[in-house]
């Protein structure tokens, strides 16, 4: 049984006075899909997401990352439904900038009315009075992060911020100057990218951010929407004893005390499987080997 103090220790969001352990849970597969649209509408079985909700807090799972986008509503919704009255201790990190339309697509919202519209989504659903941490997510371009300013939406938030609708403020999908922009006109706690063994962009960020004492988040952690999948972190793993997204966890972990991980998953099973990743100790040759997956050709995806 995993107990909270087994979940990869704690990191205190910096200037606040939130403190969550290190290994976190990500709840957009918890919403359905349907066809071609992904996280849409109501998952197939909700008192099975409502379980993966319910186990995760009671293991001690502190900090939850959503957004209203995801469903739409959907997602937040089923965990207002499980938590709410939520634990004293829940840091529910959510994330605006975007919209679904009927499509199903996921479509630029960054006007200030879409802002503020967004962070209201987000009190209704999750049946809140203020949100812990809001994320600004840039969308610049569908591949990553572009260069763009986000000052705008981002003084939006600062002042919902004042209004006391938002604790804390965080960003997405960023660049390093984006960073430096969001720093000049509100504190941040916490940038949220995409980075996993396969896809290590961000490595000077993660670094970057570490001295700054800034929690690095990364998205995707086990593959996203595609898993991972590698003959060394197989070969890794069946060595340790361990299975591929444990050991791709762990070296999240293990790679940097100023990341958080948010792994994904509709099932209570993979959600075991995946907090017991925490336990795994990772040797420093093993570090490297795993390493040596994603350096040398940085986004190119796994094949090694
Ligand atoms: N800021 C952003 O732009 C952004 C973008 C994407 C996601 N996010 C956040 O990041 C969180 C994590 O990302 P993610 O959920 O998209 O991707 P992920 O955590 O990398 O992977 C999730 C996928 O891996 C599968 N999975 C999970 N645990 C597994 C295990 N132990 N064995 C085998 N398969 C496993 C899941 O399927 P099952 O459901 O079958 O387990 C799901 O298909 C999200 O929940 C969301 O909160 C943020």
């Amino acid at each position: 049984m995993i107990t909270q103090a087994d979940l990869a220790g704690s990191f205190t969001l910096p200037g606040t006075s939130m403190t969550v352990n290190r290994m976190g849970y990500g709840a957009m597969q918890l919403s359905g899909r349907d066809g071609n649209k992904l996280i849409w509408g109501p998952p197939r079985d909700i008192d099975a997401a409502i379980a993966v909700l319910r186990e995760a807090i009671a293991s001690g799972v502190n900090h939850i990352d959503t957004s209203d986008y995801y469903g739409p509503h959907i997602t937040n919704q089923i965990i207002r439904k499980a938590l709410h009255p939520y634990p004293k201790q829940l840091v529910i990190v959510t994330k605006v900038g975007a919209r679904r339309p009927e499509d199903g697509s996921w479509v630029l919202a960054v006007s200030p009315d879409e802002i503020r519209s967004a962070v209201h989504d987000n009190l209704r659903n999750l049946g809140l009075d203020a949100l812990d941490v809001v994320n600004f997510r840039a969308m610049f371009n569908s591949l990553g992060p572009a260069e763009g300013s986000i000052e705008a939406p981002l003084t939006v938030l600062a002042e919902l911020q004042q209004q006391g609708l938002i604790r804390h403020i965080g960003i997405s999908n960023v660049t390093r100057t984006q960073i430096a922009e969001a720093k000049k006109i509100v504190p941040i706690v916490c940038v949220q990218n995409h980075y996993n063994l396969a896809h290590r962009a961000d490595e000077t960020i993660i670094d970057d951010l570490a001295r700054q004492g800034i929690a690095y988040v990364p998205y995707f952690p086990l593959g996203g929407f595609n898993p991972l999948q590698s003959t060394t972190l197989s070969d890794v793993a069946a060595h340790l004893g361990a299975t591929p997204m444990q050991v791709a966890l762990a070296w999240l972990l293990q790679r940097s005390p100023n990341i958080l991980v948010i792994p994904g998953t509709s099932s209570i099973e993979h959600l075991r499987e995946n907090l017991q990743a925490s336990r795994l100790q990772i040797p420093a040759e093993v570090m490297a080997e795993l390493g040596a997956i994603g350096a040398p050709r940085a986004n190119s995806g796994l094949n090694g």
